[in-house]
């Protein structure tokens, strides 16, 4: 019989039974798992788990997961699979021992729609992605990453911030978009060739519009993009907030390139986008090297968004936690008193004699868990992972959180504790489970000058300021988890000591 003559006698709700049964059987066999697949709870035909996961708390949620699965486990958020990865020794085991493995970014729908796929420094993958990495880490270099320059300009955006907050005269305010600012200057300086003022209502704006997408792209929203793109793109809603936004964004660096493109002098290179310039115009590229200006926007767009959002708010967490453990801020203000004293001002040649700054500054990133997913991977070949099989092509999420909270590795994970970071004698031990900036080949790029940032505008501001909470008003410690974990609105004295 022909398939017209079916359907011409079933009657409409026959027709809709068929088609539901005839998506759940194909979606049955797309989603098989080979043998020794990674274990994983009942999961809905179509919609797979992501409904499941506690949008609110999912890193903690996943690790949970992680203790019933021994340590990996898959879940199906909707069009994909996705494995998940717990716990210090097998996240070490993907991350560092097989690094070769799980060195690529899997396909990402929203990352294309906001600027193409393989471009930028995140979602690049193969050569074009060594390429940029190394061409970016050396251009850095260049603008004094590492060096004194660099020291001498995050100490003169200290003192910007500094009197910034001075000028608060002890009156209770919000630091975050004080910090934000402070901070996105340094990565500023070096991109761009300029800081901005904290009065300028574009930047202001910009700043905003980072802490937004960084937001939104991490919610259920971007989750749900990425799960089902093509609905959600005939669906109204939040997601389409995110592209707005990125558009905005990105307007904003091509004014700034068109301004740089004009002003060029190729023997000078003053920052990142001159030099960027320069490459482009003068070394023979290929083409899908991504030497050109639509990259050149992306990787601009990368370095402005992680390198302003992930420091700045390790900072807001830092000012939190040392509010509510008083005897360690103050016990970091008489290191800083002895060491440093109040007249010179601090370098980071003084991180050796600081062992107790340093624990502290370490646990602030362990317990602050900035990142608290990490970023998607995805397995390049057919590889196992403990007793499991990956299967090439499959993203992969070594989860930050639970190594951060590892039982087995930190003493008291869930609470304050720069004992952390030190031994009997007070002296600074590292510990292998620390993994803020993640892990392996692609370990945050930004590290080195997140490090120097943390150090210099933590001791700049306790030295020069006794932080309290406001009368009556407790910090909610839980955070908002998008991309990047960052505290409820909150508000501070800072009292100049
Ligand atoms: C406390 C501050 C920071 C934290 C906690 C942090 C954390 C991370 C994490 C977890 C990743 C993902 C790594 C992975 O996939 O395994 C990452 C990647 C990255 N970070 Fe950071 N980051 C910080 C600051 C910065 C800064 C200041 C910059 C700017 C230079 C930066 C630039 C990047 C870039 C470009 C990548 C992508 C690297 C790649 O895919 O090759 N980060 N970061």
């Amino acid at each position: 019989m022909a398939l017209s003559t079916v359907l011409e006698i079933l009657d409409f709700k026959g027709l809709l039974l068929f088609v539901v049964a005839f998506l759940v059987v194909a979606d049955f066999l797309k989603h098989r798992k080979p043998p020794n697949y990674p274990p994983s709870p009942f999961s809905l035909p179509l919609l797979g788990n992501i409904f499941h996961i506690d949008s609110k708390q999912p890193h903690i949620y996943l690790t949970k997961l992680g203790h019933v699965y021994n340590n990996i486990f898959s879940l199906r958020l909707g069009r994909d699979k996705v494995v998940f990865i717990t716990g210090y020794k097998m996240v070490k085991e993907a991350l560092v021992t097989q690094a070769e493995n799980f060195v690529d970014r899997p396909y990402s729908p929203l990352q294309k729609r906001v600027g193409g796929s393989n471009v930028g420094l995140f979602f690049s993958n193969g050569e074009m992605w060594k390429k940029h990495r190394r061409f970016t880490l050396s251009t850095l270099r260049n603008f004094g990453l590492g060096k004194k320059t660099m020291e001498v300009a995050i100490l003169e955006e200290c003192r910007f911030l500094l009197d910034e907050m001075d000028g608060q005269k002890g009156a209770a305010f919000n630091p975050t978009i004080l910090l934000n600012n402070a901070v996105s200057n340094i990565i500023c300086q070096m991109v761009f060739g300029q800081r901005f003022d904290y009065t300028d209502h574009q930047f202001k704006i910009m700043l905003k519009y980072i802490s937004k997408s960084i937001q939104l792209e991490g919610s259920i929203w971007g989750q749900l993009y990425e799960a089902f793109p093509a609905i959600m793109n005939q669906l109204p809603g939040p997601h389409n907030k995110i592209f707005s936004t990125y558009k905005l964004l990105c307007d904003f660096i091509t004014e700034v390139v068109e301004k740089h493109k004009a002003e060029l002098n190729p023997a000078e290179p003053r920052d990142y986008i001159d030099s960027f310039l320069v490459e482009t115009m003068e070394k023979a590229h290929e083409p899908t090297d991504g030497f050109d200006e639509q990259n050149l926007i992306m990787c601009v767009l990368d370095l402005f968004l992680a390198g302003t959002e992930t420091t700045s708010t390790t900072l807001c967490w830092g000012l939190i936690y040392l509010i509510t453990n008083q005897d360690v801020q103050e016990k970091v203000q008489e290191e800083i008193d002895r060491v440093i004293g109040q007249t010179r001002d601090p370098n980071l040649a003084d991180r050796a004699n600081m062992p107790y700054t340093e624990a502290v500054i370490h646990e602030i990133q362990r317990l602050g868990d900035i990142v608290p997913l990490n970023v998607l991977r995805v397995a390049d070949k057919d590889t196992t992972l403990g007793k499991c099989f990956i299967p090439k092509g499959t993203a992969v999420l070594p989860i930050l959180h639970s190594v951060l909270f590892d039982e087995n590795e930190w003493e008291t994970p869930n609470k304050f504790n720069p004992g952390h970071f030190l031994d009997k004698d007070g002296n600074f031990v590292r510990r292998e489970a620390f993994m803020p900036f993640s892990a392996g080949k692609r370990v945050c790029l930004g590290e080195q000058l997140a490090r120097m940032e943390l150090f210099l505008f933590s001791v700049s501001l306790f030295r020069k300021f006794r932080f309290s909470a406001v009368e009556g008003e407790q910090f909610n410690l839980d955070g908002v988890i998008g991309v990047t974990r960052t505290p409820h609105p909150f508000k501070i004295h800072a009292t100049a000591r």
